[in-house]
């Protein structure tokens, strides 16, 4: 049986959606950002290649247009100053223990900025419980490589704010 497509508990707002291409996934990204606030954290998690940085680049890019948006995967952490609140995105594949976290100073990062992190689950039990968790899949479709399913799942405060995000294809 499929998963509904929206279901909402007290706890927690899971939608899933289809993401046909790498602009798809740039514009969900912005649909997003248009919701942030500084102390937020939104974690990306997939496989290697699913679409992560693809999404916090779109993500950043509506504060910052034309800004470069590398991967962190060597930095470990890339800092951007927009006009509402500092972005921190974060990659944390390499790390190595869960300990490491607090070397990076993202508790600085939560008190006034916005947390985006890739590989979260490198972080242990660290993580927010309020928090937006963006999980990109189907990758393995071999009639279209470049198609994937996203379930998002807003975590505790979230939940309320974070309403359909179906209409992110039509947002700027
Ligand atoms: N629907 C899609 N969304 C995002 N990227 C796509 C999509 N279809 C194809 N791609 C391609 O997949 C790659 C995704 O790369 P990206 O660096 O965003 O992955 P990642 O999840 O951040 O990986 P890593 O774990 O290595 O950081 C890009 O080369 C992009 O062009
Ligand atoms: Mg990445």
């Amino acid at each position: 049986m499929l998963a509904p497509a929206m279901s909402v508990s007290n706890t927690s707002f899971f939608q899933c959606l289809t993401l046909k291409g790498e602009a798809e996934t740039a514009a969900l990204g912005r649909r997003i950002a248009r919701l942030l606030r500084p102390g937020d954290t939104v974690t990306l998690t997939g496989p290697l290649g699913a679409g992560k940085t693809v999404f916090a680049r779109g993500l950043i890019r509506t504060f910052l247009a034309g800004e470069d948006v590398p991967s962190p995967t060597f930095t470990l952490v890339q800092t951007y100053e927009t006009e509402r609140f500092p972005i921190w995105h974060v990659d944390l594949y390499r790390l190595k223990a869960a300990s490491e976290v607090r070397e990076l100073g993202l508790d600085e990062a939560l008190e006034r900025g916005v947390l985006l992190i890739e590989w979260p689950d490198r972080m242990g039990h660290a993580l927010p419980a309020d928090r937006l968790d963006v999980v990109i899949e189907g990758m393995d479709e071999e009639d279209d490589d470049e198609e994937r399913i996203v379930k998002v799942i807003a975590r505790g405060a979230w939940a309320s704010r974070v309403g359909d995000l179906s209409d992110f294809r039509s947002g700027r």
